[in-house]
């Protein structure tokens, strides 16, 4: 059933009533989702934005299809893709964005719960959010092992690899090494399944710059209460955010967004301090 009469939490769905709500005492557990789109200001691209998202711009790799950068049963054959996008994203070359310091910001003022990210960016780490509350998806280029054995691969091999475009072999059987990175088809890090529940204890949902296409993250959206407000911050609608009464839709680039919410929170001083630190 479409509740898309009066909301239930929040005063209107705009963004003054969301700052309102953010600053009463009956939001205290923020949840973020966030997408590939956090980080394009910061230089890397998002997959499936047309033109400039990774998907349209990996056919230089000839692969069968985009996706399949990110497939085992590929990977197995041809680890070149892979490692030339690994080689290109590889953490440490990119800034934090003005909506990574945004998230540090709700954890100073104890107001993050979980940061759920897709991206494999590390960035939301880089800007100061604190470790516990990030939970990797999607994994992370933290560690690495052999895709046949499991055999875990050193660190500084396999960061060495990775930056002179050398594939990482499995010392043991061989095999190709692979980052922790979930491909598809891959069981979701232990971490991610064990904070699932996290979503009931949302008081804010707050989904920023996702197509909210691949599954199981995009279903965290259904996971929190029909009292808990639902936000997305995207270039574009997606998902079903904005068929619950208390969803809001604020459509546009989430750097100017967040900092809109942060003007009408009164917080654009510490935001702008926050990300010129990073
Ligand atoms: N501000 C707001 N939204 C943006 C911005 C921006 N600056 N830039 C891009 N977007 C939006 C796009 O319009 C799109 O809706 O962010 C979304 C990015 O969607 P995708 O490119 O599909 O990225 P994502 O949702 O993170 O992909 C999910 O797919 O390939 C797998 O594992 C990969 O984690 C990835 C997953």
């Amino acid at each position: 059933r479409n509740r898309r009469d009066k909301p239930q939490v929040l005063e209107g769905r705009d963004i003054s009533s969301l700052a309102k709500y953010i600053k009463s005492t009956g939001c205290k557990n923020v949840v973020l989702m966030l997408g590939a789109g956090v980080s394009t200001s910061a230089g890397i691209p998002d997959f499936r934005s047309p033109e400039t998202g990774l998907y349209s711009n990996l056919a230089r790799l000839n692969l069968p299809h985009p996706e399949a950068v990110f497939e085992i049963s590929f990977f197995r054959k041809q680890p070149v893709p892979f490692y030339t996008l690994a080689h290109e994203l590889y953490p440490g070359k990119f800034r934090p964005t003005i909506t990574h310091s945004f998230i540090r910001l709700l954890a100073e003022k104890s107001l993050l719960h979980t940061c759920f990210t897709q991206n494999i960016d590390t960035l939301e780490r880089r800007a100061g959010v604190p470790d516990d509350k990030i939970i990797e998806a999607h994994g992370s280029f933290a560690g690495q092992r052999c895709i046949e054995c499991k055999q875990p691969y050193d660190d500084e091999k396999m960061k060495e690899h990775i930056f002179s475009m050398k594939i990482a072999k499995c010392e043991h059987c061989g095999g190709y090494v692979k980052p922790d990175i979930v491909f598809f088809g891959e069981e979701l890090p232990e971490k991610f399944i064990r904070a699932i529940p996290n979503l009931r204890s949302a008081d804010l949902l707050i989904i920023m710059g996702t197509s909210l296409t691949v599954y199981p993250f995009a279903s965290l959206a259904q996971r929190v209460d029909e009292s808990c407000p639902r936000v997305l911050i995207n270039l574009d609608h997606v998902g079903d955010i904005g068929s619950r009464a208390d969803d809001i839709v604020l459509l546009g680039k989430c750097d100017d967004v967040v900092k809109d919410l942060c003007v009408e929170l009164g917080w654009e001083d510490e935001l702008i301090k926050l990300w010129n630190e990073t």
